[in-house]
């Protein structure tokens, strides 16, 4: 499976800073068997549509959605409108937004389904918090998540779902989750996967990595088998740095 790297941006650089960082990244050299994509702010879509122009690297990412796809839901942006700036996946239930806009997993694993029905591939992101690992109840947790998102959401079609394995405690710390660690959440996400969808779907779906991923770790999780890439907050945030931390992830 080809590895994929996405560079999550957070709340970081409106339309015209955007517009650049597409720019001078696009003036990276990248390794031709890895996927990149960049999940931009909303209001940044169109700038860094304009900016790719016709080019498919990096893949455009949007950083949540909604469920519904019109109505009146103030202030939320649906997968459909997402889909009219050519994104083609979009993360969903990232901890931040647990965390300070309170979304549950109900709500996530709704985003999901709207988003793959929409032909958009959610990217669902789960973690344990410091708390759940302090109380040894890191795969409950990861197992409560998983299960809930992927209810109602198929594992095949154009917008197969992904997933990005974020502990709380390791995003913006500096303090990674060893590789090692992080895989055997991953395998028992995978069982997961094989419970609800058939043994077939073990290996079949992506999932990344994610918390204080740089170019110095980078190829330590993406040459652990099981581990399909990465989700990149703050070295993301330099087009130079992150081109680096690309080519770093599968050295020629
Ligand atoms: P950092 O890479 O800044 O730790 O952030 C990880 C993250 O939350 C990506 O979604």
């Amino acid at each position: 499976m080809r590895k994929l790297i996405i560079a999550n941006w957070k709340m970081h650089y409106g339309p015209v800073k955007a517009g650049g960082w597409v720019r001078a990244f696009r003036r990276e050299r990248l390794p031709k068997d890895l996927d990149v994509s960049i999940a931009v702010p909303d209001v940044s879509l169109a700038a860094a549509r304009a900016s790719l122009g016709r080019a498919t690297i990096p893949a455009l990412a949007a950083q949540d959605a909604f469920w519904e796809a019109e109505g009146a839901f103030t202030g939320e942006t649906s997968p459909t409108m997402l889909n009219e700036f050519g994104v083609v996946m979009c993360l969903v239930g990232h901890s931040e937004r647990r965390k300070y806009l309170g979304e549950t997993d109900e709500m996530v694993a709704k985003k999901a389904v709207a988003l793959q029905r929409a032909g958009i591939s959610p990217v669902i992101c789960v973690g344990e918090t410091d708390a759940d690992k302090k109380r040894g109840a890191t795969m409950k947790v990861i197992r409560v998540q998983v299960s809930s998102a992927i209810s109602n959401l198929k594992p095949d079609g154009h917008a197969q779902p992904l997933f990005a394995y974020e502990p709380v405690w390791a995003i913006g710390s500096g303090k990674p989750c060893r590789p090692d660690d992080a895989r055997d959440v991953h395998t028992a996400m995978r069982e997961i996967f094989a419970k609800k969808w058939g043994p077939k779907w073990t290996h079949e779906i992506r999932i990344l990595y994610g918390g204080s991923v740089d170019a110095r770790n980078i190829a330590e999780y993406v040459s652990t088998t099981g581990i399909d890439g990465a989700l990149v907050g703050g070295a993301s945030l330099d087009p130079r740095g992150f081109g680096l931390l690309c080519r770093a992830a599968l050295p020629a």
